[in-house]
């Protein structure tokens, strides 16, 4: 088989790791396509590095831009590429305009694609994730679910017959990750020992919704400033541009603002925080299998079974932030609802079942 990914943006990259490594362990090609929607060294080249991803094939160099800009200039490079390699699969990762644009690529020339993390669904049709998400699900081939609960929606949107629930990949990427920072702490980038000597929390907030909204940007600002400890607030450059332009300073209260960090940094400092904060949608997974109690800076979550199990709560209205994060810590759960680390292993068997039938049927029509 021969599979070209398109990724992205940070969180794609963490995705890839073990899918990368499980694709070259079963002996198939691997084409990598990143399309430039994160370009920083800390958002990006850190996560190859790190995770011992091969380097892209392919940078198509698209930088910011609005969403139409943004997407449109990926377009053409995505369709070249998918028209150059012919892949067995186009596997498209997560919810990113990176996502929707491949995925669109593809399908118009005919190329089956495979959406990685399918079915997730906050139905909140105001976040620009869940359009890429829905829209990429509608079209794509072969969708692999991470749990019951992605599945199901599927089933509700008709789609069951083309999806499959294989796990979730990035918890084989925090399992391993978790084990070798045990063995070997990383030390954390732009943050004094002074900050993580004692309690601490890890605290991240980057979705336009929170980061757009000065009302809501100055509210998770002044609740993380009340909190009892030091926050180590890992600041996405959206978070420092809005925040300068609606001026309101970061730097207030308990809130030490530090650059984003390396995967392997992030996991060694949430596995010992008291807490994390957080509107990311990896971060509450990484903190629920971590065991650290997670607060989300959100009004719903598509990680519905972090809540369900007790270690994750939403604070949809920003009005008791500080409140939520010093809640005794929950009952102890060795619920797995992400898998046990050998999602990538399943992805791989689906991708490599399906083709045959997804070529079969597409050379009938
Ligand atoms: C994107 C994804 C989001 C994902 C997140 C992970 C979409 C719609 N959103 O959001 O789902 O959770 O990545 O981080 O695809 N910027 C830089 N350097 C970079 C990248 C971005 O400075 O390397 C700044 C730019 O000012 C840019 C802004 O951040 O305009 C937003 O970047 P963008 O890629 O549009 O979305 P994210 O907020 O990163």
């Amino acid at each position: 088989m021969k599979i070209l990914s398109v990724v992205g943006a940070r969180p794609q990259f963490v995705k890839l790791a073990p899918i990368d490594r499980a694709l070259r362990d079963a002996g198939h090609e691997h084409v990598i396509v990143h399309t430039g929607q994160h370009y920083d060294p800390a958002l990006s080249q850190v996560f190859f590095d790190d995770l011992g991803i091969a380097a892209p094939d392919l940078n198509l160099e698209v930088g910011s831009g609005s969403h139409a800009t943004q997407t449109a200039r990926m377009l053409p490079g995505l369709e070249d590429a998918i028209e150059r390699h012919r892949p067995t699969w186009v596997l498209v990762y997560g919810d990113t305009n990176s996502t929707l644009a491949a995925t669109l690529a593809a399908v118009k020339i005919h190329q089956p694609v495979a959406h990685l993390e399918a079915g997730l669904r906050s139905f909140n049709r105001r976040m620009p994730e869940e359009h890429n998400r829905v829209l990429t699900d509608h079209a794509a081939d072969l969708l692999l679910a991470p749990t019951p609960t992605a599945m199901a929606h599927l089933t509700d949107e008709g789609l069951a017959s083309r999806s499959r629930v294989v796990g979730d990949v990035m918890a084989d990427v925090l399992l391993r990750v978790r084990d070798a920072v045990r063995a070997d702490p990383p030390v954390p980038v732009g943050i004094s020992a002074d900050a993580v000597a004692d309690e601490y929390f890890v605290a991240t907030v980057h979705r336009a919704e929170n980061t757009d909204d000065p009302d809501r940007l100055q509210a998770i600002v002044d609740g993380l400033a009340a909190l009892p400890a030091p926050v180590l607030l890992l600041a996405h450059p959206r978070l420092v541009a809005t925040a300068a332009r609606f001026g309101i300073p970061l730097e207030q209260g308990s809130i030490v603002v530090a650059p984003p960090q390396p995967y392997p940094t992030l996991v060694a400092l949430v596995q010992d925080a008291r807490g994390v904060l957080t509107d990311s949608g990896g971060l509450q997974k990484e903190a629920f299998l971590l065991r650290v109690p997670c607060t989300t800076l959100r009004t719903e979550t598509e990680w519905v079974e972090t809540v369900e199990l007790g270690w994750n709560v939403l604070d949809g209205d920003l009005s008791a932030v500080a409140e939520l994060a010093t809640r005794p810590t929950p009952a102890p759960t060795d619920a797995h609802p992400y898998g046990t680390g050998d999602a990538a292993g399943a992805v791989v068997r689906e991708l490599s079942a399906a083709a045959d039938a997804t070529a079969l049927a597409r050379g009938a029509a």
